[in-house]
């Protein structure tokens, strides 16, 4: 089994709660990772002796970097800033010296589309001279994805999933709803299921033009046909419960008839004004309900007394000209919040984390080491995963190295690359 040791971390956030921080912050830090798991956590002074290799990655962005050094009795080569990589010399423990910089958790972007054809950039030039956005322009992008072939859209998802993990997103949902017909929504189903377990079956996006005199026909479609050909690939099934999408009467027939095929719910709501989708997510025991923009209290309330997460896409309203969502009303309420990209041609077109941090720090109350959470520990419950978002013993070995000595650097240097290096399941790709 492979192993790495990742050492000399100035500042970890573990998620895992520690004197009352959510985040769990470890400064000195270092994690020692076997396999695709992570086998331990704690002080750099403390990790478990290893037989090793040092890799010291890049330029330090601290003033004191010397990698550690301890009396381990066993072979270490801790080199200096200018150290080269070298090779896992078989069975020996790789060590990572992290040069004094933040370590997190990958990023868990829990709401995204990523498989469609098209760009509707023409549409986010019009909306920053005045137009508002809205719903129905998701019907020019379900013509190009049925124009698109599965081998198009499979070449541009893998595009997409490479920005991700360049951006240090580690575990991601995908959505279908650029397909709404029973043929093209179980091959988007399918293309998604490719790339993650993390398939929602949205096949109630908006009422495609085709069955525009015909709306019972079509939420009989999704809660039919198309849903028995979508659930064989989906872990979820979402409903975009909105003015201009579905209301909310069939938002809840369809949330059901998901239950019933074994899939488990989410909801799009609240989004462009206020309405019934948070209250009818909670009352469908929903993991999320996502955009949140337009709440009133009960529905603030409606949260705080639940196992929903508030997913909060603060893309969105950067390329609407939306107000953002406001996060410290919801987090002050005891509601759980998750930040995410909801990276699609319409509404958002950014896949970047980092962006969703700077936002949510700069534009929606919420605090650094908050907006850090929400995008990874937050995502995981969103996900209700907990294999992932949180750095300790036995969870996957998802890891971000920054470029930067700490986390508050995300939110502080909007649109700098800082994801130096990422790992996921134990695998370092630069
Ligand atoms: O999450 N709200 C509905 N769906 C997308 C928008 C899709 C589009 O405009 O193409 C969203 O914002
Ligand atoms: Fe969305």
């Amino acid at each position: 089994m492979t192993a790495t040791l990742i050492t000399n971390i100035g500042e970890l956030t573990t998620n895992v709660e520690r004197d009352g921080d959510p985040t769990g912050l470890l400064r000195d830090a270092a994690v020692l990772v076997e396999g695709s798991r992570i086998a331990w956590v704690g002080p750099a002074a403390d990790a478990p002796a290893v037989v090793s290799h040092t890799t010291t990655l890049g330029t330090p962005t601290t003033g004191e970097t010397s990698p550690v050094h301890r009396d381990s009795g066993h072979r270490r080569q801790s080199r200096g800033a200018d150290a080269v990589s070298r090779e896992d010399d078989g069975g020996a423990t790789r060590v990572v010296d992290a040069g004094g910089r933040a370590v997190i958790p990958g990023f868990v972007d829990s709401h995204t589309h990523l498989v469609f054809g098209g760009d509707r950039a023409d549409e986010f030039e019009a909306r920053m001279t005045g137009t508002p956005y809205a719903a129905g322009g998701i019907r020019r992008t379900v013509a190009a994805t049925r124009a698109a072939s599965d081998e198009e859209l499979r070449i541009r998802l893998a595009g997409f999933v490479a920005e991700l993990h360049d951006q240090g997103t580690t575990t991601f949902e995908v959505k279908t709803g650029y397909g709404l017909s029973v043929h093209d929504e179980a091959r988007l189903a399918r293309l998604a299921a490719e790339v993650t377990p993390e398939v929602t079956f949205l096949g109630a996006h908006v009422v495609p033009s085709d069955y525009a005199e015909r709306r019972d026909e079509y939420v009989d479609l999704v809660v039919g046909e198309m849903l028995r050909a979508c659930a064989p690939h989906s872990r979820w099934i979402d409903v975009f419960c909105e003015r201009g999408a579905f209301a909310a009467d069939e938002s809840r027939r369809i949330l059901a008839a998901g239950v019933a095929h074994g899939l488990l719910p989410r909801v799009h709501g609240n989004q462009l004004g206020p309405g019934d989708g948070v209250r009818l997510a909670v009352a469908a025991g929903a993991a999320s309900v996502d955009h949140c923009t337009y709440l009133d209290d009960a529905d603030v309330a409606a949260l705080a007394g639940s196992d929903t997460v508030a997913t909060l896409l603060p893309g969105v309203e950067f390329s609407t000209r939306q107000p953002y969502p406001d996060a410290r009303r919801l987090i002050d309420a005891g509601v759980t919040v998750a930040l995410a990209s909801d990276c699609n041609p319409g509404s958002s077109f950014t896949s970047s984390m980092p962006l969703m941090i700077a936002l949510a720090v700069r534009e929606m109350g919420m605090t650094p080491a908050e907006a850090v959470w929400a995008a990874t520990a937050g995502g995981a419950r969103a996900l209700r995963r907990d294999d992932v978002g949180v750095i300790e013993p036995g969870r996957r070995a998802d890891l971000v190295l920054l470029g930067a000595p700490t986390r508050v650097h995300l939110a502080y240097r909007p649109g700098v690359p800082l994801i130096d290096r990422v790992f996921k399941d134990g695998v370092a790709r630069a």
